[in-house]
């Protein structure tokens, strides 16, 4: 699958930008600030109808714009028509997802499409940042992975905050009574949702870690060993039994302390906490071959699916500046070697990039940014 053009209006520091692609590897060469992660951004927003760097789309309305619109032509293979998808917000209104001008009755049919991978300097935020970051990554990543899993999960997180409001007006407006039938009720259908979450992450990350360890020791010439861990109290309790154990508590605290939404992910090299005793560097590529093994089981799900559409889109920022030499070469003989697709790339420079890139055969295409214009050179 490839991303033939970008269209851009009122897209953060972009006024009106309109940029074709090739099929190969698009860089786009500016200085800081210019914009450069801005259209890497743009295409995650046609992949995953969001933003990877903001979760309240607002902030990606230019500002003093009212809206905000991002289209873009996909193919599935070469001689493929091409699919146009557009993802528009207009200030207070509902974000609008349409597909050759069909809006989605649901945004969650459009996941996992059109994949599209992010390597970024804020990776390493997976392992610093605390478990929702990382549930909330790898729950992503299953939804791409899995359509099965993103309903489930739509459904237990709408459960989930009925249950929570309840538990916060019983204690707001104690007069009114507490509703516990209501309360069993919710239960009922959550616990069955919240153990299908948990196996299907457990059975999911067995799936992923050998490639993940995999990629670790290609990046890292195989010095150390690293391990990936799901933990949840849901693979040892049932969750009715939890819910009702937790059933006083979830009362005081007004909230439901114990389910599938505080599982963890958990990040080990050579058996210690990678956040805390990793080097910057281990974290980096700890990181970075997370988003490879990403990279790889998309790829197999797309061949197993047998669709055209094999490779997720890969989107590379700022990778020349953040990595050493060594880690650079490992990457681009990735490049290189055909594993990857279409790819992106954001650099400060364009002579450091032609260099990184001069023994890749595939097509290039640069592209120049400079205070929210581009043109390609
Ligand atoms: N909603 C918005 N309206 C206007 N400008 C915005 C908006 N959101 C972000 N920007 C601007 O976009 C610019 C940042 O763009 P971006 O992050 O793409 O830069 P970059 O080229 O990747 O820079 P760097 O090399 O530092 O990573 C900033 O100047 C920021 O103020
Ligand atoms: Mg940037």
């Amino acid at each position: 699958m490839t991303l033939d053009s970008l269209q851009l209006l009122f897209f953060k520091n972009y006024e009106a930008a309109s940029l074709q692609f090739t099929p190969g590897l698009n860089c786009f060469i500016g200085d800081n600030g210019s914009g450069k992660t801005n259209l890497l951004d743009a295409v995650h927003y046609l992949s995953l109808s969001k933003s990877a760097l903001t979760p309240i789309d607002g902030n990606s309305i230019k500002q003093g714009a009212d809206f905000f619109v991002v289209k873009g032509n996909f193919r599935a293979d070469a001689d493929d028509a091409p699919e146009t998808i557009q993802v528009s917000l207009r200030q207070g209104q509902k974000k609008v997802l349409t597909h050759d001008k069909q809006p989605y009755e649901r945004m969650a049919d459009h996941i996992g499409r059109y994949p599209a991978v992010l390597i970024s300097p804020y990776d390493t935020d997976l392992i610093r940042e605390g478990s929702e970051e990382r549930r909330k990554y790898f729950d992503s990543l299953l939804s791409q992975f899995d359509h099965g899993f993103l309903d489930v999960l739509i459904a237990y997180n709408a459960l989930l905050r009925q249950r929570n409001a309840l538990l916060k007006q019983a204690a707001e407006r104690p007069s009114q009574g507490f509703d516990r039938d209501y309360l069993l009720a919710i239960d009922d259908q959550l616990a069955p949702l919240g153990e299908q979450l948990s196996e299907q992450r457990a059975v999911f990350i067995e799936r992923f870690t050998p490639l993940f360890q995999q990629h670790y020791q290609q990046l890292a010439d195989g010095r150390e060993s690293v391990s990936l861990t799901y933990r949840s109290q849901l693979l040892e309790t049932e969750f009715g039994q939890l819910l009702r154990q937790n059933e006083r508590r979830d009362f005081v605290m007004q909230r439901t302390t114990a389910g599938a939404h505080r599982d963890d992910f958990v990040f080990l090299l050579d058996g210690l906490p990678v956040k805390g005793y990793a080097s910057q560097g281990q974290q980096k590529s700890y990181a970075i071959a997370l988003k490879l093994a990403q990279f790889e089981i998309l790829t197999l799900r797309a061949a197993a699916l047998g669709t055209a559409a094999t490779k997720p889109l890969l989107l590379l920022d700022d990778i020349f500046d953040r990595l050493d030499d060594k880690r650079i070469a490992r990457l681009l003989e990735l490049v290189a070697n055909d594993t990857f697709g279409q790819v992106f790339l954001t650099d400060t420079n364009l002579a450091r990039t032609d260099r990184a890139l001069a023994n890749v055969q595939a097509p290039i295409r640069r592209f120049s940014v400079q205070a929210g214009t581009v043109i390609q050179l």
